[in-house]
């Protein structure tokens, strides 16, 4: 079968290259691709903000399956696109994915099926904020509604710096139309958990959770970006939590979503802070995370392609899965300046010493090829990715990788897969 992928990033890379592995599938396309994906699949060209131009690289391939990588064709309508056509596509309709492109609407359907997620306030306005904040202890998170590519979420130490962001955000000067609605919420403290299932609409089936680095530096320091690691572990969380957090968040999210009228198809998202209270939602999103899939795919044993026919077809189970014991973890290698502004087209350095280091796997992201060379071409350029049968032997390679990797102002974190190694837990 022939299989297209919609997207650019590490996450893209790595669904390319574990749909490679199925013998059902004989031709993999990729659009628009990236340096390393062009030689494990067909690029072609495509604009992901235009329907029109993912509905005719479709024509132009007629793929047996269509799996969308990014959020925003998604909250665009690709898949009702396609599935209007009777194209096979793997993820959900718009309206599915208002549970990621609208935090308001996150928010109160939450609130409607008593899923836990931190206090909030929906304000349309400044007066609104004004009202609102005295309801709030110090430091306050500040919420774009909309779309904002990790950008959309500040938080402020104290109510006027809460105030001061809100009346940005409000003006549209930060972020257009995204901020033209905002969510205060409380802060909330703990350990964030990455935790991802299927679903057909109707059962769900529970993909190995992931912790994400989303700040910076070293240290949890430094402004938020789209991630800076990530890693995955057998026992990152237990059965018991496991069985827990799909009787309480996933499950009530897909049967909520069905008694509101709503098919969620796809995978669901749950971004989770595990609080001295219990699990809390931060947000969902409709889509794969960058770069949790990376290590999540290195530990999947099963064939990808029937996990995604299930959901498609309606017939998801939790045996769609089988995963490995291993431990798995990814360094994010940045441009410098990322998550600002950063200078692209730097040569990139050592890719084959790095590939050859036992257990490892290079996901490229911001990359381009040229004649034989590449070179970096966005924020995030690679996801160093390593697998090991412990979370320390994970590490040591994942690192040997990446110092083997160079190019000029790349910056990546020391620290990943470090917490859990300190705490004793992995
Ligand atoms: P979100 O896009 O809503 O997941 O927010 C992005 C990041 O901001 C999260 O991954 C957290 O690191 C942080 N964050 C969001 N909401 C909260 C909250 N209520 N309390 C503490 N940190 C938060
Ligand atoms: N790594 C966070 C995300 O994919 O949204």
């Amino acid at each position: 079968m022939k299989v297209l992928v919609i997207g650019s990033g590490g996450r893209e890379h790595a669904l390319v290259w574990k749909l490679r592995q199925s013998h059902r599938v004989t031709k993999i396309y990729c659009a628009p691709g990236n340096g390393g994906i062009a030689d494990e699949a067909e690029c072609l060209a495509a604009d992901i903000k235009s329907l029109d131009s993912l509905i005719s690289v479709a024509l132009q391939v007629q793929p047996d399956l269509t799996v969308i990588g990014p959020e925003l064709p998604l909250t665009l309508g690709v898949v009702d696109e396609f599935a209007r056509r009777g194209w096979p596509v793997f993820g959900p309709t718009k309206a599915a994915a208002r549970l990621e492109s609208s935090k308001s609407f996150a928010k109160t359907f939450m609130q409607r099926h008593r899923i836990p997620t931190p206090r909030y306030a929906i304000c349309n306005s400044l007066d609104e904020v004004r009202a609102a904040l005295p309801h709030f202890h110090t430091p306050i998170v500040v919420k774009a509604d909309g779309l904002a590519a990790g950008k959309g979420v500040v938080i402020a130490r104290n109510k006027e710096e809460a105030a001061s962001v809100a009346s940005e955000m409000l003006s549209g000067k930060m972020l257009g139309e995204s901020g033209e609605r905002v969510v205060l919420e409380e802060y909330l403290q703990g350990d964030e958990l990455s935790f991802l299932v299927f679903s057909d609409g109707e059962r769900v089936a529970p993909l190995v959770a992931a912790q994400d680095y989303k700040r910076f530096g070293d240290g949890d320091t430094g402004p938020n970006t789209g991630g800076m690691g990530a890693y995955s572990t057998r026992n990152i969380i237990d059965d018991k939590m496991r069985d827990w957090l799909i009787a309480h968040i996933a499950r009530p999210v897909v049967t909520g979503m069905k008694a509101e009228g709503v098919e969620y198809r796809g995978v669901l998202y749950c971004g989770l802070m595990m609080t001295a209270r219990g699990p809390m939602v931060l947000e969902f999103n409709c889509r794969f995370g960058d770069p949790e899939t990376q290590p999540m795919l290195m530990r999947l044993e099963s064939d990808l392609v029937e996990a995604l026919e299930a959901s498609v077809e309606g017939r998801v189970s939790e045996g769609d899965f089988r995963w490995s014991p291993d431990a798995s973890v990814c360094v994010v290698m940045a441009s410098g300046g990322y998550p600002g502004t950063f200078e692209a087209g730097k040569r990139i350095m050592g890719l084959e010493h790095a590939t050859q280091i036992e257990g490892v796997k290079v996901f490229h992201a911001g990359t381009n090829k040229r004649e034989g060379t590449y070179y970096t071409s966005g924020g995030r350029v690679l996801g160093v990715t390593a697998r090991a049968a412990d979370l320390q032997t994970a590490v040591k390679r994942v690192y040997e990788a990446a110092s083997a990797i160079g190019f000029e102002g790349a910056h990546y974190r020391r620290d990943i897969g470090g917490r859990p190694l300190k705490q004793g837990i992995a």
